[in-house]
């Protein structure tokens, strides 16, 4: 890797993979930003709910997701100036997230944006398509995946914990549909890459994957002396 390049280590994987947990651990832990790309998505698919757009003007929903005013601010996430961070992660908005995604024109007006968050120290950020398209000259790109059951109960898990109504197998209905539609569109699909290490975390714990991605890391710092093993 050039000398004057900041790192970027890129997680991809399907819907509730622990991708987002997993890579916001280890950019604390290596001191680097953090980008959840599938968070501005997300905050697509709430300003159309909000807006009550016709979702197959695609003309529309292109201008506005160029001009989606968002702030990240630690754990918080801002729409038009109002905390957004629980609303985001409802079924509602995750699944039309994943319908909103199958557009270029979106995935297009996104691109920039997502590319801004690279900055020095370095960048972690998860995804479907971090690796893939977004910064493909990463220095580690991991793929991060588990089995639909196990992620159907992560996903009930981390509902409830927010107060929020589930059911498992409804989730397990909506992340089997959600696979599908990411794996199988024609734009920028979910999938591991040649260049890409794949993590299974079915039997992992949190700590353990992150301790996995950060150890792979490291094997790259001592090959390349431009980069800083931590
Ligand atoms: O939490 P979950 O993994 O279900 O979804 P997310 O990461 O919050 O992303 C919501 C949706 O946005 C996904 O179902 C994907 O269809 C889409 N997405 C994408 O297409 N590309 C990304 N880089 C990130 C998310």
């Amino acid at each position: 890797m050039p000398i004057n390049e900041i790192p970027v280590i890129t997680i991809d994987g399907p819907s509730a993979s622990g991708k987002g947990t997993i890579a916001q651990l280890v950019a604390k832990k290596l001191g680097f930003h953090y980008l959840d790309s599938g968070a501005l998505y997300r905050l697509v698919a709430l300003k159309t709910i909000h807006s009550h757009i016709d979702i197959q003007n695609h003309d529309i929903l292109a201008e506005i997701t160029k001009n989606l005013d968002v702030r990240f601010s630690d754990d918080v996430i801002y729409l038009d100036g109002k905390v957004v961070t629980d609303e985001i992660r409802t079924e509602e908005c995750g699944i039309l997230a994943s319908q909103l995604a199958t557009y270029s024109q979106i995935r297009e007006a996104l691109k920039k944006r997502q590319r801004e968050f690279c900055s020095r120290p370095g960048l972690v950020t998860d995804g479907r398509d971090m690796g893939s398209v977004i910064f493909p000259n990463a220095v580690l790109k991991v793929f991060l995946t588990a089995s639909a059951e196990i992620r159907a109960q992560r996903r009930y898990k981390q509902l409830i914990e927010k107060g929020m109504n589930a059911n498992i197998a409804n989730l397990l209905h909506d992340i089997e549909k959600r696979d599908e539609r990411d794996s199988n569109r024609t734009i920028a699909p979910l999938q591991q890459g040649a260049d890409t290490r794949l993590l299974d975390t079915s039997s992992l714990t949190i700590s353990q994957a992150q301790d996995a991605i950060l150890s792979w890391y490291n094997e790259i710092c001592a090959k390349n002396s431009c980069l800083t093993r931590k």
